[in-house]
C-alpha cells in the first residue's frame, strides 16, 4: 500500500483556517491531523471543539484526531459528533484502554493508540487485535517542530514485525520531526502514514511539500 500523508494544522497560519482547509483539499493530503492538547496530558494547549467543527465543514478529508488529553473516555461521543473519523488515544492515558477503543469502534470512528517514545510497543501485544493503527510518537508530544527521536526507528521495526506476525490489519503512523530526509527510511522501516507540521507548514509551498512526501519512496 503506498504510504498516507497526514498533516498536522498545529503549525498552520490560524488566521485563515478556511484556507489552509482548501489548500489541503485540493493537496495530495490523504488525511489531516489534528492535534488537541489539554496542558495537562501535555505541556501546552492547542484547541477544542469548535475549531474541529469549522475544519470538518470545509474539509474533504477524513480527520485524524490526536487527542493529547488525560481522560478521554469522558469525551469520546463529543469528537465523534466533532467529525472525528479516526480517533488517536494515548496508551499512557488509559487505564481501560480495550473498552476505550472498543467505545470508539461502536461511535463509528477508527480507533488508534498512541505511544510515547518511552513507551515499548511489546504493551500494545493484546490490543492489536482491536485497533486500525499505531500512532509511534517520534517526538515527546506537545510542541510542533521538535527533532525525530532516532531510537523510534527500532520500535517501528518490532511493532511492524508484531503486527506481521499476528496477521493484523493494524496502521503505523509516525508523528513528530518527519522531514524531507527521515520520511524514505521510516517508508522502508514500514511506516504507513506521515504526520508532519513544520515540514509542510514553514516550507514555501505547502501543497508541493505534501506532494513530495507523497512521493518519497
Ligand atoms: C506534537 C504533535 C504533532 C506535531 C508535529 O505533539 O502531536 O502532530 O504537530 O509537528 P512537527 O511535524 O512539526 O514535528
Ligand atoms: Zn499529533
Amino acid at each position: 500500500m503506498a504510504h498516507l500523508i497526514s498533516p498536522s494544522i498545529l503549525t498552520a497560519d490560524f488566521s485563515n483556517l478556511e484556507k489552509v482547509i482548501r489548500m489541503l483539499n485540493k493537496s495530495e493530503a490523504d488525511w489531516i491531523h489534528i492535534d488537541v492538547m489539554d496542558g495537562v496530558f501535555v505541556p501546552n494547549i492547542s484547541f477544542g471543539f469548535q475549531v474541529i467543527k469549522t475544519i470538518k465543514k470545509y474539509s474533504k478529508k477524513p480527520l485524524d484526531v490526536h487527542l493529547m488529553i488525560v481522560e478521554p473516555d469522558k469525551y469520546l461521543s463529543a469528537f465523534r459528533d466533532t467529525g472525528a473519523d479516526i480517533l488517536n488515544v494515548h496508551y499512557e492515558a488509559c487505564v481501560h484502554l480495550h473498552r476505550t477503543v472498543s467505545e470508539i469502534r461502536n461511535l463509528g470512528m477508527k480507533p488508534a493508540v498512541t505511544i510515547n517514545p518511552h513507551t515499548p510497543v511489546s504493551v500494545l501485544k493484546n490490543i492489536l487485535p482491536y485497533i486500525d493503527m499505531v500512532l509511534i510518537m517520534t517526538v515527546n508530544p506537545g510542541f510542533g517542530g521538535q527533532s525525530f527521536i532516532l531510537e523510534s526507528y527500532r520500535k517501528i521495526a518490532e511493532l511492524k514485525n508484531m503486527i506481521e506476525e499476528g496477521a493484523f490489519n493494524v496502521m503505523i503512523e509516525v508523528d513528530g520531526g518527519i522531514d524531507l530526509k527521515n520520511a524514505a527510511t521510516l517508508i522502508q522501516t514500514g511506516v504507513d502514514v506521515l504526520v508532519a507540521g513544520n515540514t509542510v507548514f514553514s516550507s514555501r509551498n505547502p501543497a508541493e511539500t505534501i506532494s513530495r512526501l507523497k512521493h518519497i519512496m
